[in-house]
């Protein structure tokens, strides 16, 4: 009986940390579709911020103060390293790209904080947080804007304030009224109707589409169109075809170059050019540009070819150094690129079961082809012994012999 009185006790002055005298005055916004709350409560008697937040434990899941992201605050919350518990990160954004770590910003967890049953349970209060580097809170408005916005579905566990966000999944914006949430201080507790707060407009489907573009670009590049046009060249012996196919490869890794480029001022882990996957891709691209040139070199030599180069005793154009030095370096490329596209997936905290497709498909297309070129390269091998064997002195004198009549 006893220990029943204390765990009521207990649960209780969880649930009303914080509340001086009665219930706290709030505003409530209540996503019915995620089952998100968001309730703010601006004590009288100080400049204070409580606030109780819940939503369904998507990677991160914020709201701020605002109608756009730059100069926002914003409160994320993500689980933390052992997946137990909420990490609150205050971050401020200076425009569409990742919000960085405000550590100027004093906000605290409160205890009943948890993940529970896959959902984020936050109760919080930010201390002198009304106004900020950037912006503020109109405390004397009844149509207060807000945000809010869900990260997509990939985990992130850290109790880090900094850790690395990816762009929303989607994301809206709504109005509150501060008069309301004024008044007695506390944290607001669990409701599921809206109250003292409204919807502006639908929820905003997002996404980083040219992250994805840019990685399926290259990796198509790289994984399958690389490999083809090795194997035009081998099948249709022209180079023609080989350059207009180059051509399309050039043009799939322009764009994704350059949508690379884009993505990479959207997040603070890639904004300074400075991770392995940028540099090693800048460097993939500097190869890429040489071994195009080398071959652009070479289509003019075979133009030339009948004039300046010395036939093989098989009538073949002997390859030169040139040649031998496009091909190896773009075997190389190749395997660059393959690998920076593993690099790229680790870089952007893509899921464990991606990254193993990408392994087992760039295993399942390096076999058949290491298959294929040791045919080929056995049967060039043979036909050189063969070449090699062959008397010239004796195939001289058989030339100047007359023919056979039949
Ligand atoms: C990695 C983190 C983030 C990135 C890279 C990012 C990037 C972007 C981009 C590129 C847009 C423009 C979308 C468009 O015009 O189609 C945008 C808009 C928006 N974002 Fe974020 N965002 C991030 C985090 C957040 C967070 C934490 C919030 C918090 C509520 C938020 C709220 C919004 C809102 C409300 C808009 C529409 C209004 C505006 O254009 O500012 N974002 N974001
Ligand atoms: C061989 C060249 C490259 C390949 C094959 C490649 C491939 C990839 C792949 C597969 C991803 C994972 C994307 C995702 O999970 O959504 C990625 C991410 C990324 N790549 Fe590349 N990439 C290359 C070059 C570059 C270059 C040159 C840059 C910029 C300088 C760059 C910037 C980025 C950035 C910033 C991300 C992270 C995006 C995020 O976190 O969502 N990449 N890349």
């Amino acid at each position: 009986m006893f220990s029943y009185l204390i765990s009521v006790l207990a649960v209780t002055s969880i649930l009303t940390w914080g509340v001086v005298g009665g219930s706290p005055a709030a505003s409530t916004l209540y996503l019915s579709q995620t089952g998100t709350q968001f309730s703010i409560n601006l004590p009288s008697n100080s400049s204070d911020v409580y606030f109780y937040f819940t939503s369904p434990a998507f990677s991160w899941v914020a709201v701020g103060p605002g109608t756009k992201m730059a100069g926002s605050l914003m409160f994320i919350m993500y689980s933390s390293a052992n997946g137990l518990n909420v990490t609150l990160s205050p971050r401020i954004a200076t425009g569409n790209t990742e919000p960085t770590f405000a550590k100027e910003i004093q906000v605290e967890a409160l205890p009943g904080t948890t993940i529970n049953n896959q959902s984020f349970v936050l109760n919080a209060v930010c201390r002198n947080c009304r106004s900020w580097n950037g912006g503020s809170l109109d405390v004397t408005s009844t149509t207060q804007p807000w945000m809010y916005a869900f990260g997509p579905t990939n985990d992130i566990t850290s109790d880090s304030p900094s850790a690395p966000l990816r762009r929303h999944r989607d994301y809206g914006h709504f109005q509150m009224d501060m008069v309301q949430a004024t008044g007695e201080g506390g944290v607001p507790g669990p409701s599921t109707s809206m109250n003292g707060a409204s919807l502006i407009g639908g929820v905003i489907i997002d996404g980083d589409k040219a992250s994805i573009i840019h990685a399926v670009l290259l990796a198509f590049a790289f994984l399958i169109m690389f490999p083809f046009n090795v194997a035009l060249v081998g099948f249709f012996k022209t180079a023609k075809l080989h350059m207009w196919f180059s051509g399309l490869i050039t043009i799939f890794i322009i764009i994704g170059f350059a949508l690379g480029i884009y993505v990479s001022g959207e997040y603070n882990r890639s904004k300074h050019f400075d991770s392995a996957h940028q540099i090693f891709g800048f460097i993939i691209i500097a190869i890429f540009i040489g071994v195009a040139a080398m071959g652009g070199f070479q289509a003019r030599q075979h133009k030339a070819a009948p004039a300046t180069s010395q036939p093989s005793s098989n009538g073949r154009r002997e390859p030169t150094k040139l040649d031998s030095t496009h091909k190896w370096v773009g075997r190389l490329l190749w395997v660059l690129g393959i690998v920076n596209g593993g690099l790229g997936l680790q870089f952007s905290d893509s899921p464990m079961h991606t990254q193993i497709i990408y392994a087992l498909v760039t295993v399942a297309l390096a076999l058949p082809l290491a298959v294929v070129y040791s045919c080929i390269w056995r049967k060039r091998k043979v036909r050189q012994d063969r070449d090699e064997d062959r008397d010239v002195v004796l195939e001289a004198y058989y030339a100047t012999q007359p023919k056979p009549p039949y």
